[in-house]
Parts: C-alpha cells; structure tokens; sequence
C-alpha cells in the first residue's frame, strides 16, 4: 500500500494475533493455536517475504477473541478457531478476499467484556 508516495509497511500482509492478553491466548478460544497454524501455512506455502504472522498483547476486546488483525486493510477478526485460520490464510491472506463471517464489528476503542470473578463473561 502508497500512501503519499511511500510504501506503508515491509510485507504484503502483516497479521497480529493476541498471544500475551489474558484471555485471547488461552480462555476465550486458542489464540496460541490460531497462531501457531497461520505460522505454520505461511511457511509451508513459503511466504514468508511477503507474510508475516506476529504475536501481540492484548487489543482491548477480551471476551470477544481470539482476535486477529490484519494490515494494511485493519480487517479484525474475533472469536478465531484455529479451523478459521485456515479459512483466514487461503481466502484473506492468499486470495484478498476478508472472511465476512470472522469480522469484528464493535465501537471504536475499547469493547472488554465484563467478567465475575472465576473470570465468566457477564453479559
Ligand atoms: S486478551 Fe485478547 S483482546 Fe484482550
């Protein structure tokens, strides 16, 4: 992507997984999981020039995750299975196409959901 004559970003796709959130990584799905497998399609299809998957903190919307980001589009997505990542990988990352029923629509900011104290979402 150009953006006033510069070239935004090193890769094609950056993609940003939360892994060190509290909940994302291991209580509100396997965010551990998403990225390890979109890691592991990237380099099996060797494109890792132009793909680069990281792992990230938390994005501020514990309870709706796993979360995944992907630049330069911001595409979020929310409630990720690692099943979805593969979804993620060929339609998103390969085929330009964001995956519709993946993507997170919230409010601006931050969207952390309550929780009682044995770490339940309360609605
Ligand atoms: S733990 Fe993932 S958004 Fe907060």
């Amino acid at each position: 992507m150009r953006y006033g004559g510069f070239r935004l970003g090193q890769f094609e796709k950056h993609v940003f997984v939360c892994t060190s959130g509290d909940w994302c990584p291991l209580q509100d799905g396997d965010g551990l999981g998403v990225h390890a497998r979109l890691k592991q399609l990237v380099k099996q299809a060797g494109l890792n020039e132009r793909i680069r998957i990281n792992n990230s903190g938390c994005f501020n919307q514990c309870g709706h995750g796993p979360m995944v980001v992907v630049y330069p589009e911001d595409v979020w997505y929310a409630g990720v299975s690692v099943a979805d990542a593969d979804e993620i990988f060929s339609q998103h990352l390969v085929g330009n196409q964001p995956v519709a029923r993946l993507i997170y629509d919230a409010p601006l900011g931050s969207n952390k959901m309550k929780r009682d104290d044995e770490g339940r979402i309360i609605s």
